[in-house]
This record gives C-alpha cells, structure tokens and sequence, in this order.
C-alpha cells in the first residue's frame, strides 16, 4: 500500500511529465482517467488538461471489461460509478476513440517497455486493440517491474511516465529533450513566435520540449565571486540554479533573444554567463541553437554572440537554411516573416537529426576522450 503523500507526490510530477510529452502539447483531445486514492493523484493533471483549453474525455463503466468516453467540462460534475470511481455526467458528449488525440491510462504495473498489467478487467486492453493514437501508461516508480506476464490480449503502451522517467518503446528511439530559453520580456512576443515555429516540429520528431521565458525575470550579472567552484551552482538562488538541473537533464538547448542595440537582451546575458560558468556538469555533445529576432538589424551579431556559448562547451552547434534570425517589430508581426519561419522549422529537424545521430553515436563509439585541462591565460 503506498502513502498518499507518496502518490500525491508521484501523481504530481507524473501530469508535469505527462503535459511536458509533445505528443499532449498537439493534442486537442485527451483522455485521462479520474484517479482512485491507490493510484497516482493526477488530478492536477486533469485541471491543466482543462486549463490549457483541450477536450478532456473520462472513461464511464458501462458493463463488464466496458467503457465508453465522455467529455468533462468541470471537475465538479463527476459522480460516483460503478467499482467507485468518479464518471462524467451520462448526459455528457460521447467520444469515440478516434477522436482522441493522446490517452493517458493507469496500470497496476508496467515495465520500460510498455508492457502494463491493469486490474483485469481488461478495459484498456479492449480500448488500445481499437485506439491508434499515442498513449501514456502512468505508474508510480516503485510499482514498476522488468518482467510482466503478457496474455495474448494485452496491449502494450508506447509511452511510460514515472515521477521520476519517460520511457519509450520503439527501439532505437530515445526519449530526448529540449530546453529553449526565451530571452524576451514580452508575452507572446515576436520570440516567442519563432520558438513556437521549432516546438512544432519538436512536437513531429517525439521530441519533449520546456520553454522557459526568462527576459522578463530579475537576473543579475556575474559577481566573479567564484564561489560556485565551491558550491557547484551560483550563490545567486535565482533564475540560474533553477534552470541548471534542466539544462544538465536536456539533449539540446535553444537560447532565443530579440535584438537589442545589436546584441543580445541583457537579462538573457546576465543568466547565460552565470549559468554556463557556475554548472560544473559536462555539455559535450548537448546539441545547442541560437534563434533572433529583430526589427531590421543586428541579427547576425547577436547571432555570433549567442552562439559562443556553445563553442565553448563542447557543444555541436545545429544550424539551418540562413542565419537563425525572424524579423518583426510589433508583438506577433514575426508570423508574417515566411522565410523567418521557414529557417526556424528547418533549424529544429535539423536540431532533432543532430540529437538524434549524437544519441546513437554515444550508445556505439562513446563521449570523444578528454585531456586534462590546460590552462594558461598569456601571461604564464
Ligand atoms: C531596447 C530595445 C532595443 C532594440 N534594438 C533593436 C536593434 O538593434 N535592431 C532591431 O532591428 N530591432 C531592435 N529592437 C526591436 C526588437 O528587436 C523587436 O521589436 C523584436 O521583435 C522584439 O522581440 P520580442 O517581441 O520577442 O520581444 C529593439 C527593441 C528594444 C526594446
């Protein structure tokens, strides 16, 4: 029997996984399930399924090993069904499994590779052997197995999320992530346009992706204090040691600016610096790209400027059709700039390639050997 505080804790981190998968963010409609008090507590996952304005569909019993789907609109309208749990009103909407866009579905246990054990029933075994679309099993860590017992009716899921991991099963794919890093203090702004441009095909190639707008934070520069080389992360708690267990988890990294005076936003600055120069983990062959935006000019030298964060950390630099750059002035004008675009959707498959070939190429030749640092500084 695990705790509630446990579960709740696992349940929570779980939708966190769940609402980070590119295969939810596409989704316009999603299928989950009400969670009972043995099982992760996803309902805070529920509310940011409604949240984020997608069609939630609950399952509702509706005889022996059968269920059906109904859209729920507000939490509060679900009553008690059969075996205890909460089901939509049965005036509610029906949704046919070929409306669903991604299902998340519980387990009693599964393995990495997606072989789950339900309760029995075999309710979901009978919805995956009709549903094609992507699917997510969640399970608490501790519940999960290396061998389950397979009957020839049940169903393996693609997607497995933990608190703690997000297993895939195809072979030779790997569960890869993204971090970009907008450098632009307004909402919605031209910045945030191009990002969304690469996130889509991100959302294409099975990739994960964390946006996290950063211009708009309080971030100070650098005090050359040098106390991280004690402490492993900035004596700042800012920002910077927020984004550094991210940045060390992530395959590739996209630092976005708007031009400023022909250079790079100065908060985006100020949290680079810190966050390159305090995180002692290796970023060799972490795949990094630099994405600006502005009005007229200035683009190729921020460009340049963003890029050397990259060169001098062992990260390949993924590029694409033209120099990383959208135009626009006024927020949203960037959606105009079809070449802008263009160069963004190119700029992330050849980002998700170049994650990919590194992935592969890790798993068959290993990291490149490194030398002891030498370090001279032209005076001895
Ligand atoms: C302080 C400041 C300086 C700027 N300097 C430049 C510049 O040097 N070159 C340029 O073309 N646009 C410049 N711009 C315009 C922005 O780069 C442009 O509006 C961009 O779309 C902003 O991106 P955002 O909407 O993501 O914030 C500047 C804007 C501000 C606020």
């Amino acid at each position: 029997m695990l705790s509630k505080d446990y579960l709740r804790m696992a349940g929570a981190a779980i939708g966190k996984r769940l609402a980070a998968l590119p295969e939810y963010r596409v989704a316009g409609t999603v299928l989950a399930f009400a969670s009972t008090a043995n099982e992760p507590d996803i309902w805070p996952f529920l509310r940011r399924v409604l949240a984020d304005g997608k069609h939630l569909a609950l399952p509702v019993c509706t005889g022996p090993g059968l269920m059906e789907f109904r859209v729920v609109t507000e939490l509060d309208t679900l009553a008690s069904g059969r075996y205890g749990i909460l089901e939509p009103p049965a005036e509610s909407e029906l949704v046919p499994p070929e409306a669903i866009d991604f299902a998340v579905i519980p387990c009693v246990t599964c393995n990495v590779a997606g072989d789950r054990l339900g309760h029995g029933g075999g309710y979901y075994d009978r919805f995956l052997a009709v549903y094609a679309g992507p699917a997510a099993a969640v399970c608490p860590k501790t519940l999960m197995r290396e061998a389950i017992p397979i009957g020839p009716l049940d169903r393996p899921v693609p997607i497995v999320v933990t608190e703690r991991d997000t297993y895939r099963r195809q072979k030779g794919e790997y569960a890869m992530k993204v971090l970009m890093l907008n450098g632009s203090p307004r909402v919605n702004g031209n910045t945030s346009v191009a990002l969304a441009e690469m996130e889509k095909v991100f959302a294409e190639e099975g990739i994960e992706v964390e946006t996290i707008q950063v211009g708009g934070r309080a971030i100070r520069g650098c005090m050359a204090c040098n106390g991280c080389a004690k402490k492993g992360k900035c004596v700042f708690d800012d920002a910077v040691n927020e984004i550094a267990p991210k940045f060390e988890a992530c395959d590739g990294l996209v630092v976005a600016s708007p031009v400023y005076y022909a250079s790079a936003n100065a908060t985006l600055v100020a949290l680079l610096d810190r966050l390159f120069y305090s995180t002692p983990f290796d970023k060799t062959m972490k795949v990094g790209a630099s994405v600006v935006v502005a009005r007229r000019g200035g683009l190729s030298a921020t460009f340049d400027e963003l890029n050397k964060y990259f060169t001098i950390s062992g990260m390949p630099v993924a590029s694409s059709q033209y120099w990383n750059s959208v135009h626009g002035l006024a927020k949203g004008e960037a959606a105009q700039d079809g070449e802008g675009l263009q160069t963004m959707r190119t700029l992330a498959r050849n980002m998700a390639f170049l994650m990919k070939c590194i992935a592969l190429g890790r798993e068959q030749y290993g990291l490149p050997k490194t030398e002891p640092r030498v370090a001279t500084n032209f005076i001895h």
